[in-house]
Parts: structure tokens; C-alpha cells; sequence
């Protein structure tokens, strides 16, 4: 039985999650993280939420995966949950951009069976701590379309604040200094 399975089943019975109690693990991502990226990425809540919509193919994904891994100025993390090493599934990931600069883009995506338990503000949590532990890091920023009320909600609660918007995004962003 999947965590998110068993979870689902505490939750009915104790009114309390186990996902609200197991700790969350920071891993780089690998190309061997390739097929669940793809999986999310084509999740139609995932496609919605991205700038752009199109599915993506697999050989387009891996190719893109190969540039995100080996550039420099990006860190691309997964997100497992669990305790032991062999319990652990990955529930997440988180992509730092722009990281040897004073301004960091942060986007984030938490897999559809592991959302709405408080797992993608516990990750922002977490990899907001990540960025501004880099040096010269001075704001985390992110760009999040209008109507994704989760992403909205999710950041604000998090600290951060709008700092502009258009047609196609709405602009949030921590300083360094209200951490
Ligand atoms: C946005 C996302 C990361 C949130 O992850 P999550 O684990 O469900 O987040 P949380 O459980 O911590 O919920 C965050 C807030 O959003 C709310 N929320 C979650 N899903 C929601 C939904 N579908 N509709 C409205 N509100 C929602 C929660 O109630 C919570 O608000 P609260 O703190 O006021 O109670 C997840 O929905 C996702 O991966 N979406 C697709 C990718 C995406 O949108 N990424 C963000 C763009 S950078």
C-alpha cells in the first residue's frame, strides 16, 4: 500500500494524517527521477498551473531534464517522505533557479496523491531556508498565474508578499531581511 494510501486511511480513523507527522527529505534530482517528472509534469492540475499548458512528449522532457540538471545556476531538488531510507517516496519537487545571483526563482509541485495534507507548505518552508542559505541570495521570488488559488495561498502563508502582476502572473516574493 502507497504512503498517500495509508495516510488517507489514518486520517479516516484518527482525524490526524499521518503526513502531518513524518519528516521530509531534500535529495538533488537525478536523470533516474526522469519518468515521475514527466508523470507530474503532464498532471493536468501541473499543466494548468504552468505557463505552458502543452504536454509534454518524453523525448522533450529528457532533454530538457539533461539542460536543468547540468546548469550551473540551478538547483533541482525532490522531496521524499517517510522515515526509513526503504519507507521514503518522493511527494515533490522544488527547482531553484538563478541561485549565484541576489534573486532566486523558486517554483514547486507536489504530487496529486500527496496534496492538500500541508506537504507544499512545508516544502516552501523548507527550500525558502535552502535559497537564502546560498551566498548573496537577498529575495526568493515566484511567478504564479492568477487563478492557482493553492500556489497563491500557499506562498502568502509562507511570508511571502505580492510585489507585482500583469495579465499572466501574479509576482510574490520574500527579502531576506523579514526571515
Ligand atoms: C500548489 C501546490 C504545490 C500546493 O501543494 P499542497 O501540498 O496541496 O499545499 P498545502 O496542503 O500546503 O496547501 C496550501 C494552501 O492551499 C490551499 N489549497 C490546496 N489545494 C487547494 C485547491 N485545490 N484549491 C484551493 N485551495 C487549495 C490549502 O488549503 C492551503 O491553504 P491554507 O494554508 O489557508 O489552509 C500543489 O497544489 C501543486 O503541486 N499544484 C500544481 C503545481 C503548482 O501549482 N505549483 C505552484 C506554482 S510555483
Amino acid at each position: 500500500m502507497a504512503l498517500s494510501e495509508v495516510n488517507s486511511a489514518v486520517r479516516f480513523f484518527l482525524g490526524r494524517g499521518l503526513l502531518d507527522c513524518l519528516p521530509l527529505h531534500l535529495r538533488t534530482a537525478t536523470i533516474d527521477d526522469e519518468s515521475r517528472l514527466l508523470k507530474w509534469r503532464n498532471d493536468p492540475q501541473d499543466r494548468e498551473a504552468s505557463f505552458s499548458t502543452e504536454p509534454v512528449e518524453a523525448a522533450e522532457h529528457r532533454e530538457w531534464l539533461w539542460q536543468a540538471l547540468a546548469d550551473p545556476g540551478q538547483l533541482f531538488l525532490i522531496i521524499e517522505v517517510g522515515h526509513s531510507e526503504g519507507g521514503r517516496d518522493a511527494c515533490g519537487m522544488v527547482r531553484l533557479r538563478g541561485i549565484t545571483g541576489p534573486t532566486i526563482e523558486i517554483s514547486l509541485g507536489v504530487a496529486r496523491e500527496y496534496r492538500r495534507h500541508g506537504l507544499g507548505g512545508r516544502i516552501l518552508h523548507m527550500a525558502t531556508l535552502v535559497a537564502f542559505s546560498l551566498d548573496g541570495a537577498q529575495h526568493v521570488l515566484a511567478a504564479v498565474k492568477p487563478d492557482n488559488e493553492a500556489s497563491l495561498k500557499m506562498f502568502k502563508r509562507a511570508g511571502y508578499r505580492e510585489v507585482g502582476r500583469n495579465g499572466q502572473a501574479v509576482y510574490v516574493r520574500i527579502d531576506r531581511e523579514a526571515k
